[in-house]
């Protein structure tokens, strides 16, 4: 009759994939209780850590709005009672939206005896983040849900794959204290990319695959990499510049936007160079007074 469950902050984009690349994080992660109620119906009695500005509506919020969804598909009229632990910022590029839908969809699909398999859920999620963010992206769910490192191969029909990373890898995640919003992230991108850029990032991208399975690490760190999205995108990162040429200087195979950012994420081999890349990249965000928050995590 009750249920705790967590799901993982993510980094979406991955340098090159974007839309298409992401991997899950061990930490941080939003945690949802539910508890069966005797009513039919789903409320949600609280939610602790967002500081008031989540929706309270079930019909407005990531993590019960793909509640709902389910269980309409599952033809369903148990009522739920919802208590939700964010533990990450909202608008930070760490997925703080999915992990929400992805709790919310895991936790009720449990709850009910496990209905659907973990892959039937990501629709679900991918509902969710159509709520949150206006487009129903899968490379922050896909990897939340999944785990490790996911490959959106096609969005339709939808075609998710995971890869295997080497053992060393190792990601470290800054989060500077500010905000963007996704949607005006999404809305400053240019629809159309030329030919040669395009080209760019397809190398890159094959690159990138290939090295996380060959465990060549000068092949992952050549190809972190991204020539369309990162040019743009960058102008909503202050010192964006300077903190990545920071993560580079110590060692990290390559840096770049977690998602939409504001947040950067560097890939690094072995924890012990993760760490210090988090140490300087965090403080060149703060020579010009920006706060950091960081987490190192074995991808
Ligand atoms: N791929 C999405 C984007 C992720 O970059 O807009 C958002 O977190």
């Amino acid at each position: 009759n009750y249920i705790k469950a967590f799901a993982p902050a993510t980094v979406a984009n991955v340098a090159c994939g974007f839309d298409i690349f992401g991997f899950a994080l061990d930490e941080p992660g939003d945690i949802v209780e539910l508890r069966k109620r005797d009513e039919p119906g789903i409320i949600i009695k609280d939610i602790i850590g967002d500081e008031g500005r989540l929706p309270r509506e079930p019909e407005r919020n990531a993590v019960s709005v793909v509640m709902l969804k389910f269980l309409e598909h599952i033809g369903s009229t148990q009522g739920v009672e919802v208590t939700l632990h964010k533990n990450m910022p909202l608008g930070s590029g760490m997925g703080s939206s999915s992990a929400s839908s992805v709790v919310g969809i895991f936790a009720i699909n449990e709850l009910l005896g496990r209905p659907l398999t973990q892959r039937e859920l990501l629709p679900f999620a991918m509902e969710g983040e159509r709520i949150a963010c206006g487009a129903a992206h899968a490379d922050n769910v896909g990897p939340s849900l999944l785990g490790g490192f996911v490959v959106i191969r096609s969005y339709s029909p939808l075609d998710v794959f995971k890869v295997k990373v080497p053992d060393e890898l190792y990601c470290t995640l800054v989060h500077p204290d500010v905000e963007v919003n996704t949607k005006d992230a999404r809305y400053i991108l240019r629809n159309e990319v030329s030919l040669k850029n395009t080209i760019s990032q397809m190398g890159n991208v094959a690159g990138l695959i290939a090295g996380l399975m060959q465990e060549d690490y000068d092949l992952v760190s050549r190809s972190m990499v991204d020539v369309i999205i990162e040019p743009v995108r960058s102008i909503l990162i202050p010192e964006f510049d300077h903190v990545k040429q920071a993560a580079l200087d110590s060692g990290a195979l390559g840096c770049s936007i977690s998602g939409a950012g504001p947040s950067m994420f560097a890939l690094s081999r072995g924890r012990d160079t993760a760490e210090r890349v988090a140490k300087t990249m965090s403080e060149a965000f703060g020579s010009v007074g920006i706060t950091t928050k960081s987490y190192v995590s074995q991808i």
